[in-house]
């Protein structure tokens, strides 16, 4: 009797256990046949939005401790979210000249356009009227606040500067050429190139006339959104802007990074001048040696980088746009010393 009681009772267990096993079994073996359901309804631009609240306290709302400056659309602030991720916060004060959708569409654009001499768009926030973009953090801040420190300035040695040069020249190469939206930066100045933990430099403010849309038709602007001393003569004067003004912006700022001045004034003994007017009449003197930022004088086993970089500067902010070279020959110009560069013709000065 005993005997038939567990014999029974094995097999019953036997038969639920093998019932059970089967049934992992077949679960596990039709995994693999599943169809993955694509992601429908799932929003992209959800993916990108940040949480206004979120971002009100990484930057502790807004403080004056955590603002990183200003920029031509509205304050940046410094910040951290709660998985200590570092940001930079700008906070639109601009008008929105597109509704949400709009503005949504647009970031995703720019948040797509990505290289590693872009400072990165990682998404946005929206509540009511507040529009904010969030960035990725860059460590060094701006280049101004290196080049134009005197003390600062020494950190910066021909290698670094060099570097600094050649990457922005890549972002922009970037920017206008091989990314699928062909973007005009308008604003490029040393404040507007941010520097890495490893000093490498980033591009930041790309793609603002899509984000801050304001009135104007392709290929000139009423509102002309650029620092003065650093637009292209077509540009300040006629609001016309292409990618030939962002290279005229570019030489400027090769100018300030070799010399180690600003482009509105150049210290020359107890006056001061303007950079360009100083650049072309050195080079026609051939003492523009004399330029140089004192600083790199240790380096000046690489006088022949230096001269050749004042050169392409040179041929950047020409006065004809047509004459100024594209991104991509600067780029080669800038990589291979066997390019022999043409005669740069007279620079528009400003301040004559
Ligand atoms: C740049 O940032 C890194 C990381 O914060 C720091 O270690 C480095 O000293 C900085 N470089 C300069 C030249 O300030
Ligand atoms: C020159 O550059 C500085 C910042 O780098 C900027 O503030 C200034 O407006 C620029 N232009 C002139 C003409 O001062």
């Amino acid at each position: 009797m005993t005997i038939i009681i567990v014999v029974s009772i094995s097999i019953g267990v036997f038969l639920i256990v093998a019932v059970f096993a089967g049934f992992l079994l077949m679960r596990k073996k039709k995994k693999p046949y599943q169809v993955i359901e694509p992601a429908h309804g799932i929003d992209v631009s959800e993916s990108l939005q940040y949480d206004f609240r979120e971002i009100k306290a990484a930057t502790d709302d807004f403080s004056d401790a955590n603002k990183l400056g200003q920029g031509g659309f509205g304050f940046v602030y410094k910040g951290k979210l709660p998985n200590g991720q570092e940001i930079a916060v700008k906070r639109l004060s601009v008008g929105s000249g597109q509704g949400d959708v709009e503005f949504k569409n647009e970031v995703l654009l720019v948040a797509k356009l990505q290289h590693r001499n872009l400072v990165r768009l990682l998404g946005f926030s929206l509540e009511r009227a507040e529009r904010l973009l969030v960035y990725e953090f860059v460590q060094n801040a701006s280049l101004d606040k290196f080049l134009f420190n005197p003390i600062k300035c020494k950190d910066l040695d021909w290698e670094r500067r060099s570097k600094i040069i050649g990457g922005i020249s890549r972002g922009l190469l970037y920017l206008h050429e091989e990314s699928r939206l062909k973007i005009i930066h308008r604003d490029l100045k040393a404040s507007n190139i941010l520097l890495d933990g490893e000093m490498n430099s980033k591009i930041a403010d790309f793609g603002m006339a899509r984000l801050c849309p304001t009135d104007e038709t392709q290929g000139s602007t009423n509102r002309i959104v650029g620092t003065y001393g650093y637009m292209s003569p077509e540009y300040a004067m006629h609001g016309q802007f292409s990618v030939k003004s962002d290279v005229f912006s570019f030489g400027v700022l090769i100018l300030e990074i070799v010399t180690g001045q600003k482009n509105n004034s150049f210290r020359n003994g107890e006056n001061t001048e303007d950079l360009l007017s100083v650049a072309w009449k050195y080079w026609h003197q051939r003492t523009i040696e004399d330029m140089i930022d004192p600083v790199l004088r240790a380096s000046l086993g690489s006088l022949r980088d230096i001269l050749r970089c004042i050169h392409i500067g040179l041929l950047c902010v020409q006065d004809n746009p047509a004459n100024r070279p594209t991104m991509a020959s600067i780029v080669l110009m800038l990589s291979s010393f066997t390019i022999s560069l043409p005669v740069p013709s007279e620079p528009t000065f400003f301040h004559k």
